[in-house]
């Protein structure tokens, strides 16, 4: 039994801000942000909109592209760091919302990595023959941890939610191959301290820059490819100057690789699956395409998926 995606949806709220916007806000320019990083705008959820709603619509779309119900669900996996509260977990609130009364329900706390966590873990569950259908989510509402006076965060984060469907799919399709790690060593480089956002983003972009190439090859090799087999990547938002070291190690064309950060900034854990409903829907990734998907985040947390598209 291959575990693979049957559906995709996201949500992003409508309120951009952009780095004009935040020229008014810290000390910064739309130019260094830009070369720094790649963002241009990001979208802000208003105060009513709560990480569990974002994770609502998101997985919405996902079902109905997946013509399935929400009665159908197994297990709901929430990727976020940024949930509702502290407990219930998101996936439990939404569960009675979806009226996914079948499905049981958790969240994974794995930061930018934790929509791969939550893929990985569905895979198991698939091809175990354990359940049938998994909602795995991956949202923030990063807003509300950014500390709006440190120029050095406050100029990348966004809010968004992204969701998948993984299912049973035909014979050579699906999830071929993943790979993860943890660091706690590195927990200091990235962590909420009381209500804010702290991060070291220097020592963030050495690890990022080593460990977002070393895993998209470590996928290829494990499911017996090599890179020139690999036709898309969609890597984590965080930063396009890491974004493109994984791209180059791929050896892939600029084309190859979705880009979204300048339109989302880093949304975390929904960056992955924001990006490649983007992907799919501009028609960039077409049946049997193989494709790697690659995070790193705060744990530290990285991880990947090589997947062989369609159902
Ligand atoms: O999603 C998971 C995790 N996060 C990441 O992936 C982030 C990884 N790290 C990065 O993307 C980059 O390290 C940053 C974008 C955060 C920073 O870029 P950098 O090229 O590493 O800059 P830096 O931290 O070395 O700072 C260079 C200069 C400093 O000034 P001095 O000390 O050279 O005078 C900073 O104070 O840029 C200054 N600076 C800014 N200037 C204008 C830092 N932030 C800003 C800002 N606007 N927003």
């Amino acid at each position: 039994m291959n575990a693979g995606v049957i559906g995709i949806g996201r949500y992003v709220p409508d309120r951009v801000m952009t780095n004009a916007d935040l020229e008014k806000i810290v000390d910064t320019s739309d130019e260094w942000i830009r070369t720094r990083t790649g963002i241009e705008e990001r979208r802000i959820a208003d105060k009513e909109m709560d990480t569990s709603h974002m994770a609502e619509l998101a997985a919405d779309n996902a079902l109905k592209d997946a013509e399935i119900a929400a009665e159908e669900l197994d297990f709901i996996i929430v990727a976020t760091v940024t949930g509702d509260h502290g407990f219930p977990s998101v996936a439990c609130l939404i569960q009675e919302r979806l009226g996914a009364k079948n499905a049981v329900a958790m969240d994974v706390s794995a930061a930018c990595a934790g929509f791969i966590y939550g893929m990985i873990t569905a895979k198991q569950y698939i091809e175990t023959g354990a359940y049938q259908n998994i909602l795995v989510i991956g949202v923030e509402k990063l807003s509300k941890i950014t500390n709006w006076e440190d120029r050095n965060t406050a100029v990348l984060f966004g809010d968004g939610a992204g969701a998948a469907i993984i299912s049973p799919v035909s014979e050579g399709r699906g999830i071929l191959s993943f790979d993860m790690g943890s660091d706690g060593s590195g927990a200091k480089h990235l962590f909420q301290d009381g209500p804010l956002l702290y991060m070291n983003g220097r020592e963030v972009f050495k690890f990022a820059v080593r460990k977002m190439p070393e895993s998209s090859l470590k996928v290829v090799e494990k499911a017996g490819l090599v890179k020139e087999d690999v036709d898309f990547l969609i890597p984590h938002q965080a930063n396009i100057r890491i974004m493109e070291a994984a791209r180059e190690r791929l050896g892939l064309p600029p084309e190859k690789m979705a880009r979204t950060i300048h339109r989302f900034g880093n949304t975390s854990s929904s960056s992955i699956p924001i990006a490649l409903v983007e992907s799919v829907k501009d028609g960039k990734i077409k049946e049997d395409d193989v494709i790697v998907l690659v995070g790193f985040g705060g744990g530290l947390t990285w991880g990947s998926v090589a997947i062989k598209w369609g159902k």
